[in-house]
Parts: C-alpha cells; sequence; structure tokens
C-alpha cells in the first residue's frame, strides 16, 4: 500500500462513507452550537453529497442536530437559471437540505444563476466578502467532475482563484445533458467559488464515488499539481480528508 500525504478513507459503499462525513459534519455542527457560535459550511451539488444531506436531514429529525447555527456558501450556480428552476443548485439545496432542515433562511446561501451580466464582478466580489465576514469556511464539501473541477473550477483554473464568471467544460455540459433533457439546454457558464476560495477552507471532505470517476481520482491524486486538473490542488491544503468508494479507487497506483 502506497503512503499517501493525505487522509485517503476507502469504503465498501459511498452510503457507508456518506454517514461517517455526515457524522463529522454534525458533531462540528453540535461542538459550535454547544459554545453558541457558529459553523461555517462550504456545500457542493450534485449526485456525490447526497446521502450526506440525507443523512444530516435523518440526524435533524430524529436526533436533534440543528442548522440554526449553519451558515452555509454553495460553490456554484449555472448562469440564467431561475432559482426555481428544477436543475439549478439552488432548487437542489432546498430539495435535499434546506427546506429540511431548521437552517435560516439567510444563511443558506447559493450564488444567483441570474445576477446581470454587467454586475457579476461586483456580485462574486460581495460573495467573498460575505465568506470572510462570517470568519471563512469551516468545513468544505466538494465532489469532483470528471474535467478534474471542483466546483465548476475547469481545466485552465488557477490555484489562486476567486469567485467569478465560467465558461463549463464539454466534459461537464455532457454529463449534465440528461439532467436538462439534451445538451442544448446544458447552461455554458456558471459562477463558481474559486480554487483560492476553496483553498482557504479550514477543513476540507473530498467525496468521490464511483467507476467512472477512477480515472479522473487518479490523476487528481497522483499525477502533477497543476491546472489541467484543478482538484489536484487540494493537495497542497494542510487539512484535506478524501473519502472514496472502492470503484472510485480502482485506479489508484499502490492500492
Ligand atoms: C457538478 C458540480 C460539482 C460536482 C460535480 C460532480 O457539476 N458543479 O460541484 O462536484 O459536478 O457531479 P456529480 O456529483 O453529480 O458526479
Amino acid at each position: 500500500m502506497q503512503e499517501y500525504d493525505f487522509n485517503l478513507n476507502v469504503f465498501p459503499s459511498s452510503r457507508e462513507a456518506s454517514l461517517v462525513v455526515a457524522k463529522e459534519i454534525a458533531d462540528a455542527l453540535s461542538l459550535r452550537s454547544s459554545e453558541n457560535s457558529s459553523l461555517v459550511l462550504g456545500l457542493a451539488t450534485g449526485s456525490t453529497p447526497v446521502l450526506v444531506y440525507e443523512e444530516l436531514v435523518r440526524l435533524h429529525l430524529r436526533e436533534h442536530l440543528s442548522f440554526k447555527k449553519a451558515k452555509c456558501f454553495n460553490l456554484d450556480e449555472y448562469l440564467g437559471l431561475e432559482a426555481t428552476h428544477p436543475e439549478s443548485y439552488q432548487e437542489f439545496m432546498k430539495r435535499n437540505l434546506f427546506s429540511k432542515v431548521d437552517i435560516l433562511p439567510e444563511n443558506a446561501v447559493v450564488p444567483n444563476g441570474k445576477v446581470p451580466y454587467d454586475e457579476i464582478p461586483a456580485y462574486c466580489e460581495n460573495y467573498e466578502a460575505k465568506i470572510k465576514d462570517c470568519g471563512g469556511i469551516d468545513i468544505q464539501v466538494l465532489g469532483i467532475g470528471r474535467s478534474g473541477h471542483i466546483g465548476f473550477n475547469e481545466p485552465g483554473s488557477s490555484v489562486d482563484s476567486s469567485t467569478r464568471l465560467v465558461a463549463l467544460d464539454d466534459v461537464t455540459r455532457k454529463d449534465a445533458a440528461n439532467d436538462f433533457g439534451g445538451i442544448n439546454d446544458v447552461p455554458t457558464h456558471a459562477i463558481t467559488m474559486g480554487v483560492g476560495t476553496i483553498l482557504a477552507a479550514r477543513k476540507i471532505y473530498l467525496l468521490v464515488w464511483g467507476k467512472a470517476k477512477a480515472a479522473i481520482l487518479a490523476d487528481a491524486l497522483q499525477g502533477p499539481i497543476d491546472e489541467s486538473v484543478p482538484a489536484s490542488f487540494i493537495r497542497n491544503h494542510p487539512d484535506v480528508s478524501i473519502f472514496i468508494d472502492e470503484a472510485a479507487g480502482q485506479m489508484l497506483v499502490g492500492r
């Protein structure tokens, strides 16, 4: 077994891994709540974190986990989608987490995909400022796209990039085509936190499930650390925990 300079946790299934991640987030949130202080969470969308959110909802309903002290900032949003569009990340977060727990609406922040074009730079600066005003992100949850993106930081994104407007990679748009009923309806652009925004989080959890992600996971963890695979930059972070299932780990050398 190869030595890794990051914390790699391999589980038989995504369900088992998701329960552990949810428990760690819940414990951190409960601790802060007991101290009457906030926990700032950076949250991801996509299929990857769904079971984590499901478990957090269960802990809220069955085990008194409260989100009153949680401040959540989502990674990204498609440009041009109304908040109520079924594929908007705003709607995704409402459906999977926010409408099912006791988070205060003002603490459940997802980038606005309908910002007028000329207001986007100021909007993005303000998004960064809001995160900083809350004391920065304590825990950032991440998935990875098959392009190597984290958030929507596609190949070419620099290590110190901040929240901004980006063009989506072809691979990303193809992967989203089913959800949108065809590639032509997949937005071409998005607003995303930057790689620098993500790396500023105090703790990062990267979650990766399934064999479709095996090749990009191997590139991200064992290839060069550079802009061609933005997810590789998380290896420079001092506190990153990587949770994968067996299928996602099958192309890692040394396993
Ligand atoms: C999406 C999101 C990412 C997510 C990734 C993987 O487009 N912008 O934050 O991690 O692509 O998606 P999935 O979890 O569905 O594989």
